[in-house]
């Protein structure tokens, strides 16, 4: 990402926040995986997101009009032997010339420095309710300003849940963000395709997940952005199914829901195809329904539209599909409104996709769903799962979990599934794997 858009980010916010605020955004902590071994370090998306600093143990503070300049960055300082066992450090250089700050401190002083950067600030923006350790940091900082106050100088009256501003900054995509996601959509679908390619009876759940990990990983996208559901016959019922231990069976359907993260912008794609390359009968039937859902509901984004019409174009698709496999009786618009899917289908189409896979920015405002804009992006994904031993449901349907998942860009004409490399209609799908 071009260093400058972190800064256009950064004035945006100010500009929203307006003179005599503050806001204090920590990055996230290290994680302790086990003993002293912590697990790979992902920086806090809300911090990355308006500073481009990887590294852990660090703090932005965002100072509207503050004359000797608008952007702290607390960080740690360059240290020769941490470095030579734990890696490099931007230090407080680094953070100024690499990462634009206009003052850099060391993280070790930020509880002398901030009480007075808090002084004479009327409002500050904070994300409350994250971390318990820091919430009590920032009332102690505030504290202590007001034990020393001395006649003129005020402390802040008024705290700003920052999340609500910078969350909507964060729905509305940029051409720097869509071209990074754009990318990440395109490693995950060269992902799905080896998988479908690799798959043979007789290989594990986990061999697949290494092949889907291998083209992330060679393609310069070290993590999936969630872990990888890998899941081969009746597993494909469970909805977040990460076992990935169990052997693939002939005749059964493998689930793989796995996406990529680059430069920490999610991509989610599930793909649902047989074992042995071939659909049965009962498979096709069931899959053909879920996928003209996904393709109903894709057609529903575009702006104007509000965030549940493709839900309802999905759920209008499957209840019709149920009925016509037998496996719901009665009037479609009935079993609609009486939820009778839920059943079969008992998650809803998508969510918001970003920095995070289930990203921010609120669904519903003033208590009506969200009309689609350009560059908001969601994840479209119906599914239906019928697992082993359903009761008054014939077998030949039983042991079956399929989901269809694209990840779909509004644009100001309609919108861009990213991920439409990935090997889709069950004919294709067989194609790629003879
Ligand atoms: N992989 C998480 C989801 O599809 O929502
Ligand atoms: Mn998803
Ligand atoms: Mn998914």
């Amino acid at each position: 990402m071009n260093p400058k858009e972190f800064a256009a980010r950064r004035k945006r916010l100010m500009h929203l926040m307006g003179a005599e605020a503050i806001a204090i955004l920590p990055t996230a902590p290290e994680r302790t995986r086990n003993r002293d071994v912590d697990h790979p370090y992902r920086p806090d998306s809300d911090f990355y997101y308006l500073t481009g600093f990887p590294e852990p143990e660090a703090v932005a503070v965002l100072m509207p009009g503050r004359p000797q300049g608008e952007f702290i960055l607390f960080c740690r300082e360059r240290d020769p032997l941490m470095e030579t066992w734990h890696g490099r450090r931007a230090g407080l250089d680094g953070a100024r010339e690499r990462h634009g700050a206009d003052d850099a401190f060391p993280i070790s002083d930020i509880d002398e420095i901030l009480p007075g950067l808090l002084e004479n600030r009327a409002r500050v923006f904070y994300t409350m309710g994250l971390s318990a350790e820091f919430d009590r940091k920032v009332v102690e900082w505030l504290n202590r300003l007001r034990q020393q106050s001395r006649a003129g100088i005020h402390t802040p009256g008024e705290f700003v849940a920052l999340d609500h501003y910078l969350h909507d900054m964060r729905l509305y995509k940029s051409r720097g963000e869509i071209a990074v996601m754009r990318k990440a959509a395109q490693i995950t679908a060269r992902a799905h395709r080896r998988a479908m390619q690799t798959c043979r009876p007789g290989m594990a759940e986990f061999q697949i997940e290494a092949e889907i990990l291998h083209q992330f990983m060679s393609e310069g996208a070290r993590s999936p952005s969630y872990p990888s559901i890998v899941a081969g016959g009746d597993n494909g019922c469970i909805l977040h199914y990460t076992e990935n231990s169990d052997v693939l069976n002939d005749g059964d359907l493998l689930l793989i829901d796995a996406g990529c993260e680059l430069e920490c912008y999610a991509a989610d794609i599930t793909r649902t195809f047989p074992v042995n390359g071939r659909f049965s009968a009962a498979q096709r039937a069931v899959y053909d329904i879920v996928h003209e859902a996904n393709l109903a509901a894709i057609e529903e984004v575009k702006p104007g539209n509000h965030w549940n019409q493709p839900h309802e174009a999905a759920v209008r698709v499957l209840t019709t599909g149920l009925v016509k496999l037998g496996l719901l009786k009665g009037r479609v618009p009935k079993l609609v409104k009486d939820e009778a899917y839920k059943r079969f289908y008992m998650h809803r189409t998508g969510h918001w996709l970003g920095m995070d896979v289930h990203d921010v920015g609120d669904y519903k405002v003033g208590g009506e769903w969200r009309v689609l804009e350009p560059g908001m992006v969601l994840t479209i994904e119906p599914g239906l799962y019928i697992p082993l031993g359903s009761k008054g449901v014939a077998k030949k349907w039983q042991g079956i979990g399929i989901r269809v998942e694209d990840d779909v860009l509004v644009t100001a004409s309609g919108h861009e599934v990213l991920t439409r490399d990935a090997p889709k209609s069950a004919d294709d799908i067989e194609a790629v794997m003879t």
